[in-house]
């Protein structure tokens, strides 16, 4: 099965590759699925820009079928967000919004970052995005607060009890890709 692990922010000088860098070595290492790291700023979408509804699937830019097919080969998703004034970044739900079939019934999972929240706000929102595209958010996260505490010369350096988690979560994860594979048609 494969694993998308999607860094969600993409302004310049952020954060989000050194945890997203971690998440993905940590995917690799529990070994459940094939994991693929994206970056939003290497799929590099405008702001939605599609005529139709994307349930139609009738992509007229290039940049929407790259995406279409990253998302599509997906059988799973962890999404490593930040949180911008108390909900998830404008990018996030943009990438979301960019597409409907490819995402639908399939589980994701969460790891997210900020000042005290560990960017659960941002999480919590995006829920009802997500379940609208008929995803399965699944419980366990991974949530770090005052996580620039945790980067030392661009890399993020894990708590174990972060370590633990994100164990945790991903076990529960390839549980849900497994039982979600027989809900999608060909
Ligand atoms: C526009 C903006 C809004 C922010 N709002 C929040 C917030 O609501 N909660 C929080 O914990 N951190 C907030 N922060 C601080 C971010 O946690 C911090 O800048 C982090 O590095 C953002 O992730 P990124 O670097 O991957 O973009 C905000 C940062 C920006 C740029």
């Amino acid at each position: 099965m494969q694993l998308a692990v999607i860094i969600a922010s993409t302004r310049p000088g952020r954060q989000g590759p050194a945890v997203g860098k971690w998440a993905f070595e940590a995917a690799k290492k529990h070994a459940g699925f094939e994991v693929e790291l994206v970056d939003l700023v290497e799929v590099g979408l405008p702001i939605f820009d599609e005529p139709h509804h994307p349930r139609m699937r009738q992509y007229q830019h290039e940049h929407t079928k790259k995406w279409s097919a990253i998302v599509e080969r997906a059988d799973a998703f962890v999404l490593v967000t930040p949180e911008y004034n108390f909900g998830p970044p404008p990018s996030l739900l943009n990438a979301l919004d960019f597409l409907y079939v490819e995402w639908n019934y399939k589980p994701v999972a969460f790891v997210s970052y900020g000042g005290m929240s560990g960017g659960m706000r941002s999480v919590q929102i995006i829920k009802n995005t997500v379940t609208t595209l008929k995803m399965a958010p699944i419980y366990e996260a991974v949530n770090i607060p005052f996580f620039n505490q945790q980067i030392e010369n661009g890399q993020f350096k894990p708590k174990p009890e972060q370590e633990k988690a994100a164990t945790a979560m991903l076990d529960e994860l390839v549980k849900w890709a497994t039982a979600m594979k027989g809900m999608r048609g060909k």
